[in-house]
């Protein structure tokens, strides 16, 4: 009989649905209820946060990051093309530059030993994605913030309860935005979170939660008009979202079990299967623990990445490559003089493959997986 095994399955705990029914009968369904504290006050305590909001998707935590940096138009902003578009557009919206920069050879994080040509006075930002949750090089990229006097965004779409060293990754750039999509360890569907390390822009960014208002401190009384302050969107989670995500968070640990367990499954069946002659594993550097966000092969060319799809696909298992990387997309590429090559994110591109990885797989699911890569490859 076939097996099927989806690539991704939102893995329920059982409280999401009376936490939302209970969240229905508040009177806050737009957030700032007791759901949206219970979740800011577990994420601050449990990681050392300083100062965090829920927001409707990671995509909405960087443009928020972006607006608070009053990018004016000609400012550069540094990014690795091997990510999500939301990553570059975000900045793009303000009109900034995109300068991007290459992966490591190892990984596909950005190689923090070519950023620094990149940089030029213009430069406002930086924005590392710790990919699949394993930690950029910050060592290296806080001091080239300092030395340049530019600011960190961290891309930790992939990171929660991921660690550079012992920090938590969210918490050593300036700012850093959180993904809570039905893709990521734990979720809500849609939602994000933006943290903010840097307390210079503490004022601002409710005012840009607030769509450009002065809401926060006209609720506390400090003003008697309400008013049109400032830039400012609509990125704020709902009350029902943040529901939906406490029943996840309460199970955060369990579920990060089961996926390093999965994920382990996968590593060492691989690395005992002897295939290194077809693709690579994760190389992890010495500085990331990461959290099992992704798991993924490097394969040695793009026809044997597709290969591998398409036989997994032929015994119902669906696998994934990942990010076609910015620098050579229609968009990006129409804009510019002359082509931009970047060897890494390309190779990443072209055969990157992601294999199934959720809460809901068994370790049998994984044997079952690596057993049908080793059929085909044979
Ligand atoms: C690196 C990265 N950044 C940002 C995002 C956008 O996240 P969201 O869907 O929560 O807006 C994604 C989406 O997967 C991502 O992979």
């Amino acid at each position: 009989m076939l097996m099927h095994i989806p690539f991704n399955k939102v893995y329920l705990t059982g409280k999401e649905e009376s936490y939302v029914a209970n969240a229905l009968k508040g009177d806050k369904l737009t957030g700032g209820g007791n759901h949206t504290a219970w979740c800011k006050e577990n994420l601050t305590k449990r990681y050392g946060f300083d100062n965090l909001h829920l927001t409707t998707s990671c995509t909405a935590a960087l443009e928020t990051a972006a607006l608070l940096l009053n990018l004016q138009a000609g400012d550069e902003v540094i990014i690795p093309s091997y990510t999500f578009v939301s990553t570059a557009n975000a900045f793009a919206l303000r009109g900034a530059k995109i300068v991007f920069a290459d992966s490591a050879a190892a990984n596909p994080n950005i190689d923090a030993d070519t950023i620094e040509p990149l940089i030029s006075k213009r430069t406002k930002a930086i924005v590392p994605v710790h990919y699949g949750g394993v930690a950029c090089d910050m060592n290296k990229i806080s001091d080239l913030a300092k030395k340049h006097n530019f600011m960190v965004v961290e891309d930790a779409a992939h990171s929660i309860d991921a660690y550079f060293y012992n920090r938590p990754l969210g918490s050593l750039g300036d700012m850093a935005a959180f993904s809570f999509h039905e893709t990521k360890n734990i979720t809500c569907g849609e939602g994000g979170a933006l943290l903010m390390n840097n307390r210079l822009f503490n004022e601002r960014t409710e005012i840009i939660l607030d769509k450009g208002t002065n809401r926060k401190i006209f609720a506390e009384g400090k003003t008697d008009k309400y008013e049109w302050v400032g830039l400012g969107s609509s990125y704020r989670m709902a009350e029902t979202s943040a529901a939906f995500l406490r029943a996840q968070l309460e199970e955060l640990d369990g579920i990060q079990k089961i996926r390093m367990e999965l994920w382990n499954a996968y590593y060492s069946a691989l690395t005992d299967a002897g295939l290194q002659e077809f693709f690579s594993l994760p190389v992890l550097p010495h500085y990331a623990k990461h959290n099992a966000s992704v798991f993924y092969v490097v394969c040695n060319s793009r026809a044997l990445r597709d290969k591998l799809i398409s036989g997994l696909a032929a015994k119902g298992i669906a696998s994934a490559f990942h990010y076609q990387p910015l620098h050579s997309s229609p968009f990006y590429s129409a804009m510019q003089q002359k082509p931009v090559v970047l060897p890494n994110s390309e190779k990443f591109g072209n055969c990157l493959l992601r294999l199934p990885l959720h809460a809901n797989l068994s370790k049998d699911n994984i044997h079952y997986v690596t057993e049908l890569i080793i059929k085909i490859l044979n």
